[in-house]
């Protein structure tokens, strides 16, 4: 190993070492690059576990003040975007020790007592997840309004809006477009009824669970879990570091929702067909084409489609990763977060799109009024 591969600022684990790390180490292992979306989430566990020293006597209540006026003013530079990171800060959870350090100076090195990174970063992650799976569980209900409000609309037209209702894709009975409609909100009703579900599940923290067994300190879990709002404590340390349940259940909930979108999907795609003739998209929410002026596309309806895939595939992603993974805290487990993040933001992003597309359709239902008479 040349000497120009090794890392100048060593990392805060590196003490015990020898030798720096190397870049390819650094640049293989970091998870700062999609972790630093973590940080609110990182202070806010951090004051939890500093207000809890303070109040089993483990650190002296100025010492603690120090630390915890330094992770409010980490927080502001967050915020202001000013935060600078150092080649050496591996992950959100090292880059704002070792800011708080920087600032308090000694008092701020021990805000890592009775602390370890594993259980660190399984806080951070389920507040994370606290706070936008409601998010994502609120855009799911919003969608679930506009179909309600489209569907009374459509029954309160005279007559009411009436459409093929297909199997096989041949026409079999003549339904209400209203009743085709809370078919696919009936789905997201259960979809949300899954994240809340999952949101009860996953409300338990595992602050002071340490790398795996605890700590020696006379620590008292549940003074932090309170302050941050958990509903109660880990029962076992070594599952509480290695525990990502709640991450492959948000997975799955998002995963199914996301065919649910696919198939509103499909069949808007199908709808807005010069062939089906059903449904015609707001100008605002569809493509066209400079070369056949004749095209409106429905580019929305397409992803929502498209985009199905890759929830799948961020679920069966987590899930292959956690199979083979002995007790307790693995690197491996590093890798819960990308597939995690992009579910969250791609549904989020496909709930959107769709309410808007459906909220904005154009009303006429075209053909559908003309055969409903
Ligand atoms: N960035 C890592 C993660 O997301 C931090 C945990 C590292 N822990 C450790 N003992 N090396 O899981």
């Amino acid at each position: 190993m040349s000497e120009k591969n090794v890392s100048e600022g060593a990392a805060l684990w590196h003490g015990r070492f020898d030798s720096a790390p190397a870049d390819e180490l650094m640049a293989y292992t970091e998870s700062l690059s999609f972790d630093k979306r973590l940080w609110v989430d990182d202070i806010f566990g951090s004051k939890a576990h500093v207000t809890m020293l303070i109040s089993v006597g483990i650190m002296s209540k100025d010492d603690g003040d120090k630390v915890l006026s330094a992770l409010d003013a980490v927080a502001q530079e967050f915020a202001s975007n000013t935060f600078v990171f150092e080649a050496s800060d591996e992950d959100i959870h090292t880059a704002i020790e070792r800011r708080v350090t920087q600032i308090a100076g000694e008092p701020g090195g021990r805000i890592h007592t009775g602390r370890s990174r594993n259980d660190q970063v399984a806080t951070a992650i389920r507040l994370w997840c606290k706070r936008e799976v409601r998010i994502v569980r609120d855009f799911v209900l919003a969608l679930v309004d506009t179909l309600e409000a489209r569907a009374q609309e459509a029954d309160a037209n005279n007559p009411a809006i009436r459409l093929p209702g297909y199997t096989h894709v041949q026409h079999a009975q003549p339904v209400l477009l209203s009743h085709h409609l809370r078919a696919h909100a009936w789905a997201m009703l259960r979809d949300a009824d899954r994240l809340a579900d999952a949101l009860e599940r996953l409300d338990v923290s595992p602050l002071g669970a340490g790398a795996l067994a605890g700590s020696s300190l006379p620590l008292n879990p549940s003074v932090s879990a309170q302050e941050m709002g958990f509903a109660t404590t880990f029962a076992n340390s070594l599952d509480a570091v290695s525990d990502r349940d709640f991450v492959a259940e948000i997975l799955f909930d998002i995963a199914l929702l996301g065919v649910h979108l696919s198939r509103i999907g499909e069949e808007w795609v199908l709808w807005t067909s010069a062939e089906f003739g059903f449904a015609s998209l707001d100008d605002a929410y569809a493509t066209g084409s400079s070369m056949l002026p004749q095209k409106k596309n429905a580019d929305i309806a397409e992803l929502a489609r498209g985009k199905a895939g890759r929830l799948i595939g961020n679920l069966t992603g987590v899930l292959a990763m956690l199979k083979g993974l002995p007790l307790a805290y693995n690197r491996d487990l590093q890798e819960d977060k990308e597939p995690l993040f992009d579910s969250v933001d791609q549904v989020r992003r496909a709930l959107i799109a769709l309410n808007g597309m459906i909220a904005t359709a154009q009303k006429h239902w075209l053909r559908l009024i003309s055969q409903s008479g």
